[in-house]
């Protein structure tokens, strides 16, 4: 596991998005795992500017997102497919047909689950981007998630219910399940990259990275991955 502290947010975000222009570059055909939340804002505002002024394609890039609410559409401002489209898709130059995410609307879930193995299985993904939870999630397994899972229905914690009510009028607005890529479906990805800033990160990466390896810290698995980078800054790193 390799862990960058930056001085500034800035320089975090603009070596991290050097690292993903550089790789679509490099393979215009490869598949990105994607994940929503403040923290790759910065992140998707640069690969879009760079889109625009350097034109970066990214026709052939296959995308897999790694969760959704349920109950929620992908019109409802709340989605997490809203979330893609409005921070990233609508603004490059991706093909639609190339981008996987999870329905929180479908008839039968489970088979949503299945289906998204299945597709994940013919389609490894190359580099998953992922951010982090207060209470060490990643996704949304939440603590006590079995390593072992495949895409599953998850319960939000309250911790989880409290710290996403941002984004909602209020707590009660937030859907309380969500389907969610596994640890498992992650821990396959060939490459893993945890971005987290802010001091509100500092004791879940503190335990990520000083603890040990307990479905408690669900993100403590990664140390077990062969391939991971953590990009902090120095709040984030502050507890290390
Ligand atoms: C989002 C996701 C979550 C977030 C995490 C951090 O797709 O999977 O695990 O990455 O909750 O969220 P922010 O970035 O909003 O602090």
């Amino acid at each position: 596991m390799k862990i960058f502290v930056f001085e500034t947010v800035d320089k975090l975000y603009d070596d991290l998005a050097s690292l993903y222009i550089n790789a679509v570059r490099n393979n215009p055909k490869i598949t990105l795992g994607l994940a929503t939340g403040s923290t790759v804002i910065p992140l998707y505002e640069r690969l879009i500017n760079d889109y625009k002024s350097n034109q970066t394609s990214y026709k052939t890039v296959k995308t897999f997102n790694l969760d959704e609410y349920i109950g929620l559409n992908y019109e409802h401002q709340q989605s997490y497919a809203y979330f893609m489209d409005n921070y990233l898709f609508k603004h490059i130059d991706i093909n639609r047909n190339n981008i996987n995410l999870l329905n929180g609307k479908c008839r039968d879930i489970n088979e949503e689950c299945l289906n998204y193995d299945k597709l994940l299985e013919n389609n490894p993904i190359d580099i998953q981007l992922l951010g982090i939870g207060t209470n060490g999630h990643i996704a949304f397994n939440e603590p006590g998630t079995s390593f072992d899972s495949k895409t599953l229905v998850v319960k939000l914690t309250e911790e989880t219910l409290k710290s996403n009510s941002r984004f909602f009028n209020n707590i009660e607005e937030v859907p309380k399940t969500a389907i969610t890529m596994g640890l498992k479906s992650i821990m396959d990805c060939k490459k893993v990259i945890l971005v987290a800033t802010g001091v509100k990160k500092a004791q879940a990466i503190k335990d990520v990275i000083s603890g040990e390896i307990s479905v408690d810290i669900p993100a403590s698995i990664l140390k077990t991955h062969e391939d991971v980078i953590i990009y902090l800054d120095k709040a984030a790193a502050s507890l290390l």
